[in-house]
């Protein structure tokens, strides 16, 4: 039988953070390892640009998130691992899809909300219509399952919707995506427990590529509560429950488990603990993606070749899409 395509990106719009680590990458090996699914990850460069952008920089960012993907695990004889603008069928699609969406289902996203500010000359119509993008990303290759965090979920139904919308209008083409959520959802920031590690927020996050000593210098002075022990209390001692969380998804160990190691012992103790966990999980990680960044051809050829994978899946259904749109025989 054939396996249910599972799809997922990644920007490259700099170093990733825990909260991508945990929140994607981590589980995107573990999806891939599983064998049940035949995965597609690519470099989401495309989205990038809705962010600062620097050309410059942009080949460096594309196959950092590459080096990434490798150094976490994804495996290019288990997966496709390729680049977005490699394939133009995502933004042809896009097109059709434009076509079906509604303004008012855009206005509404969180995202495009937070990041699109209030200055008129800077809400510009890519980031508005990034997840039509989105969207096209995962139903060319009539994805069934899409890992992303918790922030991405709006996104996702939208896709969900326009498959409805098309597959109504224009005959049964597309399947309906679902989400795949890991554990880790949402970590927040290490300097505020209300806000999401998010890297435009650098004092709250520790990057996958941060050294030993800057990890223990970050988790040293993340904010806790005032109370004495380590406890775990979503609503009451947020701060806590978040770096439980980080502690239990790096080392694998559950949370009750931890916390009752902490009995008697103070804040300290348990900070001191979590960044050398924190450390050790990392390092395997750094020193693979090192490795890895020595051999530029491979990392070109592991690209190319999945840029071609991908491009056949993709071109041909679009084939698909026009014949029913009428555009071609
Ligand atoms: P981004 O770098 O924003 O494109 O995010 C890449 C992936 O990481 C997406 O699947 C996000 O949902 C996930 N992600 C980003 N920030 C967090 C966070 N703080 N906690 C969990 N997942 C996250
Ligand atoms: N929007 C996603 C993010 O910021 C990245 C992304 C682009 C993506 N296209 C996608 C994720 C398709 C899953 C499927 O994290």
């Amino acid at each position: 039988m054939k396996k249910a395509v599972l799809v997922s990106g990644i920007q490259p719009t700099g170093n990733l953070h825990l909260g991508n680590y945990l929140g994607a990458l981590k589980n995107f090996v573990a999806l891939q390892n599983s064998g049940k699914y035949e995965c597609f990850f690519f470099v989401a460069d495309l989205h990038s640009m809705t962010e600062e952008y620097n050309p410059k920089e942009k080949q460096k960012q594309i196959m950092n998130v590459a080096l990434d993907y490798l150094a976490a695990g994804l495996d290019p004889k288990k997966c496709v691992i390729f680049q977005q603008s490699a394939i133009p069928a995502h933004t042809e699609l896009m097109w059709v899809l434009n076509t079906l969406t509604p303004m008012g289902e855009l206005e509404r996203m969180t995202q495009f909300k937070d990041k699109s500010g209030d200055i008129q000359e800077k809400r510009m119509v890519g980031l508005f219509d990034y997840p039509v993008l989105m969207a096209s990303d995962i139903l060319i290759y009539d994805a069934k399952f899409v890992p992303v965090g918790h922030d991405q979920l709006q996104h996702l139904e939208l896709a969900r919707t326009l498959v409805r919308k098309f597959n109504a209008k224009f005959g049964n083409t597309f399947a309906e995506p679902k989400p795949l959520m890991t554990n880790v959802e949402r970590l927040m920031s290490l300097d505020d427990p209300t806000k999401k590690m998010s890297k435009s927020r650098p004092a709250g996050c520790v990057f996958v590529d941060d050294s030993p000593e800057v990890i223990r210098k970050k988790i040293m002075s993340a904010v806790t509560d005032s109370e004495r022990e380590v406890g775990y209390d979503k609503e009451a001692r947020p701060a806590m429950a978040n770096l439980l969380m980080l502690y239990s998804a790096m080392s694998g160990e559950k949370i009750d488990m931890i916390v009752n190691r902490y009995i008697g012992k103070g804040y300290a103790d348990f900070k001191r603990d979590l960044a050398e966990v924190v450390i050790s999980s990392l390092t395997e990680f750094q020193k693979k993606k090192k490795e890895f960044s020595k051999n530029k051809t491979l990392l070109k050829t592991i690209l190319e070749k999945g840029n071609k994978t991908a491009r056949k899946i993709a071109e041909k259904k679009m084939e698909t899409v026009k014949r029913k749109l009428g555009l071609s025989k």
